[in-house]
């Protein structure tokens, strides 16, 4: 079928086949279909939608676009986790040293951070030393010994996703449920783990504003793993602010590390519970969700979770010293605070917006060139729900005073903290469960 007709039959409505499907999406990928066509399908799909098999063959041209990893060296359950995009998100740091102490192999694929959004990678490299380069027989072997490794993504790992995102970002066609499903799951299932946990935000900084919506893609997203063999949860989190305390890269490594100690922000902890218990119940559905939480708490509590870290710090030729002792990480010249200038309460603090201030102070990347300034972040003290007064501390800023956009990173922190004169009630953090 010509890629005209394709378009046109999903323009108006029908359902396409598996052939036509697969036809448009190799010929975007080899270069024979130019960017406008597949910025018009993108659009037909984000208007007219795809049925649950449309949108896992769209899965499946895409997840085969490249290099699959098949993972065939490692003995044992493997798992990954994947999260719709988080501003403070150090889940993996704390995710993959629990569920390695207990039992689970955890071999990681991350990224890095562009924009408002931090990168494991990025954050891993405030340990000296720490390689996330590892051939594919030292990553095996990694996982193999210690349980857990985290590394960089390979080059070609679905460039069907890398070219057809870049087109959705600019062409107002990101917010598609079908889209956002194959994008992700393609990604995912090209690593051949045997299980995967989904945290899937909802609320003003997530691409899901509803809980409504974010069960939709939660449910075709477990659909479309089941599919493929593989064992799926999604575990719908709120997303109304960033997640736990820190925004940075020392400083969530700080975060993570408390976390590991049983002392980290409750939320934070309560994120960790939920998602390793989900993991650990794909692995062995006989364990009841208190047996799995419970299991969690005693790893967290006893040292165990934290001990895993350090082996794969080890592991990976990283200085544990600095995460033993964490005054040896990183840390900015100056604290400065930013203070409330009204009394009231805190009715929402927006993600991206303290992603780009964290970004301003020189935590994050503008371009693909920028260096990170691996001590510098902040810390919010005050969440959604708090009561605020006039002087208090809402959040302390961790500043290179040689930077020049400090001012303006400390102000948009500001503007993207509601304070209202009426009591707010936080929505809970764990808003859903979908299983397969
Ligand atoms: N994250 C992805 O990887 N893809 C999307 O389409 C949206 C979020």
């Amino acid at each position: 079928m010509r890629t005209y007709d394709i378009i046109r039959k999903k323009r108006d409505g029908h359902k396409l086949t598996q052939e036509e499907i697969t036809e448009l999406v190799r010929g975007y990928v080899d270069g024979s279909v130019p960017d406008y066509q597949m910025s018009a399908f993108c659009m037909a799909v984000f208007l007219k939608g795809m049925d649950e098999e449309e949108t896992y063959w769209l899965t499946e041209v895409m997840r085969t676009s490249g290099d699959i990893i098949d993972l065939k060296g490692i003995e044992g359950f493997t798992i990954d986790k994947h999260s719709t995009g988080g501003v403070g998100d150090k889940t993996s740091l704390v995710l993959g040293p629990v569920l390695a102490c207990l039992g689970l192999k955890v071999a990681k694929m991350s990224g890095r951070g562009l924009g408002h959004t931090g990168g494991t990678i990025d954050k891993l490299e405030a340990i000296k030393g720490f390689s996330t380069e590892l051939t594919s027989e030292q990553f095996v072997k990694a996982v193999n010994k210690v349980g857990l490794a985290i590394v960089g993504q390979t080059g070609n790992l679905v460039p069907a996703d890398k070219k057809m995102y870049a087109l959705r970002d600019v062409t107002a066609t990101v917010d598609s449920i079908p889209l956002i499903a194959a994008s992700i799951m393609s990604k995912k299932l090209a690593v051949c783990n045997k299980g995967l946990v989904l945290d899937v935000k909802v609320g003003s900084g997530a691409f899901m504003k509803t809980v409504e919506d974010a069960r939709k893609l939660a449910s075709l997203m477990v659909k479309i793993g089941a599919q493929a063999g593989r064992k799926v949860a999604a575990v719908l989190t709120n997303m109304d602010e960033p997640l736990g305390e820190m925004v940075g890269n020392a400083c969530e490594i700080i975060e993570a590390i408390d976390t590991l100690h049983y002392k980290g922000p409750e939320s934070f902890t309560n994120l960790i519970k939920e998602l390793c218990s989900e993991a650990l119940m794909l692995e062995n559905p006989k364990l009841t969700k208190e047996e799995a939480v419970n299991k969690v708490i005693e790893v967290l509590k006893n040292g165990k979770a934290f001990e895993k870290l350090v082996e794969m710090v080890e592991s990976q030729g990283g200085d544990s010293s600095m995460i033993k002792d964490y005054s040896k990480l990183p840390h900015s010249a100056k604290t400065v605070e930013l203070k409330s200038d009204k009394d009231g309460y805190i009715s929402q603090i927006q993600c991206e917006e303290v992603g780009l201030s964290a970004m301003m102070l020189g935590a994050g990347r503008e371009t693909k060139e920028d260096k990170i300034d691996m001590g510098v972040g902040l810390k919010l003290v005050k969440h959604v729900g708090d009561q605020v007064k006039v002087g208090d501390v809402i959040a302390e800023l961790y500043i290179n005073p040689e930077r020049k956009d400090n001012e303006k990173a400390m102000e948009r922190l500001r503007a993207a903290i509601t304070i209202v004169p009426e009591k707010v009630v936080a929505r809970k953090l764990i808003l859903d469960i979908v299983r397969s």
